[in-house]
């Protein structure tokens, strides 16, 4: 078995298919992000906050070097800017979950937690600098990607079932 990494657009959903994946398989999970915030034993939020994006993106540098080098049959979620990694290819198979900007943010302004994902997401305070972000690294996920999933409109068992059967 393979590892394989969930990479895709901020709120788009990799958690809840991660979910998914680890009851209907063998796979067990890592989350990009867990690991950062139990590295630091704070919140992305914060990290943000004090540190800024540069310091976050080599938290995630180490992160990917060591999935790299000690993780296997391991079903990785990972945060939205984690793609740009350049051993991502080593850690495993990429899987893109996609979806319009919309829908996303549709998907979660549905959610009852909307506004605790909407605040704990420092790149989506705003939402049209956000639009743009996702405009910018559409094309760049798509080309990463070994496999693309559109999950739009689809449930999170549905897309999962769809990425064991495609990887
Ligand atoms: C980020 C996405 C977040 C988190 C951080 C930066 C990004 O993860 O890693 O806030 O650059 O897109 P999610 O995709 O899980 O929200």
């Amino acid at each position: 078995m393979k590892n394989i990494v969930l990479i895709g657009f901020m709120g788009v959903g990799k958690g809840s298919v991660a979910r998914e994946i680890i009851k209907i398989s063998e796979y067990i999970a890592l989350d990009t992000d867990d690991l950062i915030e139990s590295m630091e034993n704070r919140k992305i939020n914060r990290i943000f906050e004090s540190e800024g994006e540069l310091y976050f993106r080599a938290l995630e540098k180490s992160v990917a070097l060591w999935l790299e080098s000690s993780v296997k049959n391991t079903l990785i979620s990972t945060g939205g800017g984690f793609y740009k990694q350049k051993n991502i290819h080593k850690i495993g198979k990429i899987v893109l979950l996609d979806s319009p900007f919309k829908a996303i943010i549709s998907r979660i302004k549905a959610h009852p937690n909307a506004v605790k994902k909407l605040s704990k997401r420092p790149l989506l305070k705003d939402l049209r600098k956000a639009e743009a972000l996702y405009e910018e690294r559409r094309p760049e996920y798509l080309k990463i990607a070994d496999i693309v999933v559109d999950v739009t409109n689809k449930s999170a068992l549905d897309c999962a079932k769809e990425i064991l059967k495609k990887s």
